[in-house]
């Protein structure tokens, strides 16, 4: 067989890892590709910058129409972020007659439904494995190993980020902003993290797995979607004193043909596999209806896990492989796509936190506004104070925290509580309000 061709768009931290693999790998990565895999270009930004791998001479280049116009380049391994350029660049490819493996995520998410439609109508192939879970075969898994079953739930960390923050904060009972510089500096953390840690980073992953597992295509607006950026250490180590983890769950399941969809902090019962996912780990529970629940879990990205899912594309590309599934993908199709549960009637447990005035009948008070709403209480927490002459002088300001469980409630309801809080005197402070997993 004579070598397959490809270009790398992008050679950065993912980029130059695909590429330290294909050539130091290159006897072992041809043997399952069935034939060598030559890098005929690599198109950057800035020709000078160290990239960590030595490619032939005339391979780095910074003009993409080098490749567009390279009739003998079959393969395009776009490897660049963002969502504008990438997608020009995915549409020029696409037109040129180019296969893609790619790790772009908010791209997929974003105009999946066109780029996957103009590849199915040119015959070509979008890969794209790396771009949930890094290094995690979870769309290999549920697209095929697990085609035979009606998906129930996905619930997963999908953000190593975060992930690695809470665990940080718990472990050294630290808060959030002296970790996220420290994951800053240790590289665990971009130099702007917001994707990460408002949740817009496990909310477009979770989109991707939705139109695989579903077939069905929810914008990231029509769901609820929050990060772990304003959570404050005492929930979780009030959450650890109950037995959760507080974990950055993105969750999707199917309900009475309807799809339950959320990214946001929630309390893991600690023995839960979820809840056992430290550091900038990724975990994966499928269940299906015929294997019942399936976990996954390694490492969501880092320059190798995630290059390792890049080339095992490539290779599936050259053996033949995706082209016979990717047309079969039930993803990104015009079909109808499956209705999404209201926020306000996403029925779960909660822990809710206020800060009250310390002094009698604050809580009756709560208490009767959650009663009269119908939400019920499962258990009330509040740590023990001083009783009032060992305390120094109660002042106006003296305040206490009080950690509610609920049972089993709509968002709707404690929506309807908390327009009644507002006007509450007693209540200081932020109210804090995290779904509990089932
Ligand atoms: N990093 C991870 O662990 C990881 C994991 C899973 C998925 N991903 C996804 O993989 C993709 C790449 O991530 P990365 O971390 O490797 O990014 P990165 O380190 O920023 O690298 C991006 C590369 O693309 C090049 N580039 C950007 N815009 C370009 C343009 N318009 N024309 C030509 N080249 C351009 C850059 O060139 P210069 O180097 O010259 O600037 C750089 O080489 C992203 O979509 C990311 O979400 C990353």
């Amino acid at each position: 067989m004579p070598p397959l061709k490809i270009a790398l768009i992008g050679l950065g931290t993912v980029g130059s890892g695909v590429a330290r693999l294909l050539i130091e790998q290159s006897e072992r990565i041809s043997r399952r590709a069935g034939r060598s895999i030559e890098i005929r270009r690599a198109v950057v930004r800035d020709l000078d910058k160290p990239r960590g791998v030595e490619l032939p001479a005339g391979v780095l280049t910074t003009d993409i129409q080098s490749v567009i116009d390279d009739p003998e380049i079959d393969v395009a391994v776009q490897l660049i972020g963002g969502v504008d350029d990438a997608r020009t660049v995915m549409h020029a490819l696409l037109d040129a007659g180019k296969d893609i493996v790619t790790a772009n995520k908010a791209l997929l998410c974003e105009h999946g439904f066109e780029l996957f439609g103009r590849a199915r109508e040119l015959g070509r192939t979008i890969s794209f494995e790396a771009a949930v879970a890094g290094g995690v075969p979870i769309i290999n898994a549920v697209s095929q190993s697990l085609a035979a079953n009606q998906i129930l739930s996905i619930e997963a960390i999908l953000n190593g980020t975060s992930n690695f923050i809470l665990t940080e904060m718990l472990t050294k009972r630290t808060a959030y902003d002296v970790v996220l510089r420290e994951a800053q500096e240790l590289g665990y953390a971009e130099a702007d993290p917001a994707m990460d840690v408002d949740g817009t980073d496990a909310a477009q992953k979770l989109v991707i797995l939705t139109e695989l597992a579903f077939g069905t295509n929810v914008p990231l607006t029509a769901f609820p979607v929050q990060g772990i950026d304003t959570l404050d250490l005492v929930d979780l180590l009030t959450a650890d004193e109950l037995g959760y983890r507080v974990k950055l769950l993105a969750v999707v399941k199917l309900l009475d043909g309807q799809l339950e969809m959320h990214v946001q902090p929630t309390l893991v019962r600690a023995d839960w596999p979820l809840a056992k996912v430290d550091g900038a780990f990724n975990m994966i529970a499928v269940e299906g209806d015929a294997v019942g629940r399936t976990w996954f879990s390694g490492a969501g990205a880092g320059q190798f896990p995630t290059a390792s899912a890049v080339v095992a594309d490539i290779i599936d590309t050259a053996v033949g492989r995706a082209a016979l599934t990717f047309p079969q993908l039930d993803l990104f199709r015009e079909q109808a796509a499956l209705p999404v549960l209201p926020t306000e009637k996403i029925s779960r447990r909660y822990y809710l936190r206020f800060t009250v005035e310390d002094r009698p009948h604050v809580f009756a008070e709560i208490a009767d506004i959650l009663g009269r709403n119908g939400v019920s209480l499962a258990s009330i927490i509040q740590h023990e104070t001083p009783e009032p002459d060992e305390a120094p002088a109660a002042t106006d300001e003296a305040t206490v925290s009080v950690v509610v469980m609920t049972h089993r409630t709509t968002l709707g309801k404690l929506q309807a509580v908390d327009a009644e809080l507002d006007r509450l005197t007693t209540l200081h402070g932020p109210r804090v309000r995290m779904p509990v997993a089932d």
